[in-house]
């Protein structure tokens, strides 16, 4: 790559930078990518000495994701990447100073399966540390979807998701005893889509 922000960053969520450059995560040091994909998240972390783990129910994305660690990162395991599902995830509880989740929780299928994730994330995630989550939510087009039942709801852009709207997010955040250390926020994209962003730090016990 040329452009040297890309390389060192790769095409990172724009929010997920926007907490690098806050420093949010300087005393990290293990990081889970919870529906990783391919891996475009942890470029950054696999460069910067972080442990870096990964799981995603797609066994090609876990292949490109391992391929990535031992290219950035030759000494993180390549072990650490792992073919799953959120919802019971084999990791030990309390391990990770960082889980971030960034376009997976909308794929839920229904209430109990998105509650399954979320519960799935918390308890992986150490006191003190930090869940970052990206989203799609109903915020600021309630208009312009179409329900179809169990939490999923049609969008604009033609897909289909489970959305979250403000209410639920705050919900969740007192029920797990969360703190937000980034206020909610959201993208309209183009009234077709809306993209949230829910930071939440586990307190310290
Ligand atoms: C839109 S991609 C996002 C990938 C990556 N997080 C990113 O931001 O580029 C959604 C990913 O979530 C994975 N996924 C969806 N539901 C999952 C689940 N219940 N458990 C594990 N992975 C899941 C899919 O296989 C896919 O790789």
């Amino acid at each position: 790559m040329n452009n040297t922000i890309a390389a060192a960053f790769g095409n990172i969520d724009i929010y997920v930078f926007d907490q690098l450059l806050k420093g949010t995560f300087d005393h990290c040091r293990t990081v889970l990518d919870a529906g990783c994909g391919g891996g475009r998240n942890i470029h950054y972390f696999l460069k910067n000495g972080y442990e870096v783990s990964g799981i995603d129910a797609d066994a090609n994305a876990i292949e490109q994701a391992k391929a990535l660690s031992g290219q950035l990162a030759p000494n993180n395991l390549t072990a650490n990447f792992v073919v799953g599902r959120v919802e019971d995830m084999p990791f030990e509880a309390a391990t990770f100073d960082l889980v971030i989740c960034s376009a997976v929780l909308h794929f839920a299928r229904d209430t109990d399966h998105f509650e399954q994730m979320l519960q799935a994330l918390w308890r992986v995630l150490r006191p003190g540390g930090y869940l970052f989550v990206r989203l799609a939510s109903d915020i600021g087009i309630e208009e312009l979807v179409q329900s179809i039942g169990n939490g999923r709801y049609l969008l604009p852009d033609g897909t289909e998701r489970y959305l979250v709207n403000q209410q639920v997010l705050v919900g969740y955040t007192r029920a797990l005893g969360a703190e937000l250390y980034e206020p909610i926020k959201t993208t309209n994209v183009s009234n077709l889509r809306c993209m949230t962003t829910w930071c939440l730090r586990k307190k310290q016990e």
